[in-house]
């Protein structure tokens, strides 16, 4: 799913892949306080593909971009290969799909413990998956396009929101006390909703933070026959403040590259 903030009306709208990813579990390290020692853990994760359309300069706002409907729709096109149990995205990007407003009368939450997850009713996957740290997303309705919506929050969210995502049959998932441990999120994802691929898509700032914790196994990216050159523009990885510090760039292994519609070239990097 693409939704350009500045241009919802703009539809990214199969083929399947002779090897279908595999899931692979990761080594977590951490220390349950300052003077432990460090432990590891392995924890079961979704294979990751962020798949996205950028302009040859890596610019990922689309809205002004002069494609045609065909071109459009190679975004849908190429994510159905892979065949998916879940899609991600960012809060400013999800914001274009949830469409909610704030309920006026705040729904009582007496009795909801503010840690558990929450899981609606819902035929299984796919799921899709909106990164919301502080509970900021208001939706219309508990799915896009037939896709199950599940929040990932952290535990700064208040008990009255998560009242109001129950009352609105909203699923969620705790990963994080102040800001989003992307670790967990994805061994929940795995675990709790037995996701086996994951379609990261986006924006930017999810996509580096992803990127920088060594999360994201393969790239699936469009470019477009567009020169963007906009100031101030996301980017395919972005930095967010919790995030800065030592930059490292990320060796990919390219796996595949075909022309599509309009100009468009798909690439295919595994992450190593
Ligand atoms: N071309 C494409 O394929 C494509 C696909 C998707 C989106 N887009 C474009 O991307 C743009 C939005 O991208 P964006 O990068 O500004 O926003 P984003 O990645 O969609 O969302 C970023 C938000 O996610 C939340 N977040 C929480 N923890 C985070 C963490 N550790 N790292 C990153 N984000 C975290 C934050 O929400 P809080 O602020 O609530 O804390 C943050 O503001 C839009 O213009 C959209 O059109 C393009």
């Amino acid at each position: 799913m693409v939704n350009d903030q500045m241009g919802t009306d703009q539809v990214w709208s199969q083929r399947p892949w002779s090897q279908r990813p595999v899931a692979a579990p990761i080594r977590l390290r951490y220390c349950s306080s300052a003077n432990d020692t460090e432990n590891e853990v392995m924890m079961n994760k979704p294979y990751v593909i962020c798949h996205m359309v950028a302009s040859i300069d890596g610019r990922i706002a689309t809205s002004g971009w002069n494609l045609s409907p065909e071109g459009r729709a190679e975004y849908e096109r190429t994510a159905a290969t892979y065949q998916a149990d879940a899609w991600m995205c960012g809060r400013i990007t999800m914001s274009g799909y949830a469409r909610g407003t704030a309920p006026t009368t705040p729904i009582s939450s007496s009795g909801l413990v503010a840690t558990t997850d929450f899981l609606a009713p819902h035929t299984r996957a796919p799921y899709a998956i909106a990164i919301d740290p502080s509970g900021k997303l208001y939706w219309h309705t508990n799915a896009i396009d037939g896709d199950h919506v599940v929040a990932v929050l952290t535990e700064q969210v208040a008990a009255a929101y998560l009242a109001y995502l129950q009352a609105q049959q909203v699923s969620y998932l705790f990963a994080g006390t102040q800001s989003i441990d992307f670790p967990t999120a994805l061994a929940k994802i795995a675990d709790t909703l037995r996701v086996k691929t994951l379609l990261l898509e986006g924006g930017g700032k999810i996509n580096g933070s992803m990127l920088r914790a060594g999360l994201i196994d393969e790239i699936s990216l469009l470019i477009a026959p567009i020169a963007d050159g906009t100031n101030g523009t996301p980017t395919l990885f972005d930095t967010v403040a919790q995030t800065v510090g030592p930059h490292s760039s990320v060796r990919l292994t390219l796996l595949a590259m075909e022309q599509r519609a309009d100009g468009i070239v798909w690439l295919r990097y595994r992450c190593s």
